[in-house]
């Protein structure tokens, strides 16, 4: 098996990577701990290839890096790459949001993420993108998840993301399509074919 560096420090960042990259044929491990990456890019697909390769050339080794967060069309994109720095825990970024959303009648609003894998000399090998489409709600429903979860709701499952099972969620949300995008070309990748 290839190793394969996940540039995070978060260990359930690791072990969601490994269901999605499970019988894929790479073992996953994470970054070293005193290795940090700022997200500088304004993109999150940037700021996945500047995780990526950064942790492939400090490792020597192929790494994988993704970047997410929600965009809030009646807010020109916010908080986008800003998601996680949106406010300082959860409640308060769905505060901070709802209540920069107000009485909006246009409550559109995507998920996006980024995902990035580098070889060894840091050369970005593959890339792939996700996007999950919902409504921002007016109040949180649910208690699954985490981050934005409970007020992002999909018209068509017609529940929110904090309302799914792990299962359902991981088939319909951003990070679930970008990573099944990835798998149909990870294969080539080891081989060079790409
Ligand atoms: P990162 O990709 O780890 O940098 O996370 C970006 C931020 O976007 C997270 O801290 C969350 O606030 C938000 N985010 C990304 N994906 C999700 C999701 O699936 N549900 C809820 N919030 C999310």
């Amino acid at each position: 098996m290839t190793l394969l560096v996940v540039a995070t420090g978060n260990p359930g960042k690791l072990r969601e990577m490994q269901a999605y990259l499970a019988d894929s044929g790479w073992e996953l491990t994470l970054k070293p701990e005193e290795l940090e990456i700022e997200e500088t890019g304004d993109t999150f697909a940037a700021n996945a290839c500047l995780k990526a390769s950064q942790v492939a050339l400090a490792t020597g080794n192929w790494a994988i890096a993704d970047d997410s967060g929600l965009q809030v069309d009646a807010l020109n994109g916010t908080p986008g790459v800003y998601s996680a720095r949106y406010g300082k825990t959860d409640s308060e970024r769905i505060a901070r949001l709802l209540n920069a959303l107000g009485d909006e009648v246009h409550r559109g609003a995507q998920f996006v993420c980024a995902v990035a894998m580098a070889r060894p000399d840091g050369a970005i090998a593959l890339q792939s993108e996700g996007v999950c489409r919902g409504e921002i709600l007016h109040t949180p429903r649910g208690h699954g998840g985490f981050g934005y979860d409970p007020i992002f709701y999909v018209q068509e499952m017609q529940l929110t993301f904090a309302e799914m099972t792990p299962e359902l969620k991981r088939r319909v949300s951003h990070r679930g399509k970008a990573f099944t995008s990835l798998l149909q070309q990870i294969e080539k990748v080891r081989n060079y074919e790409l």
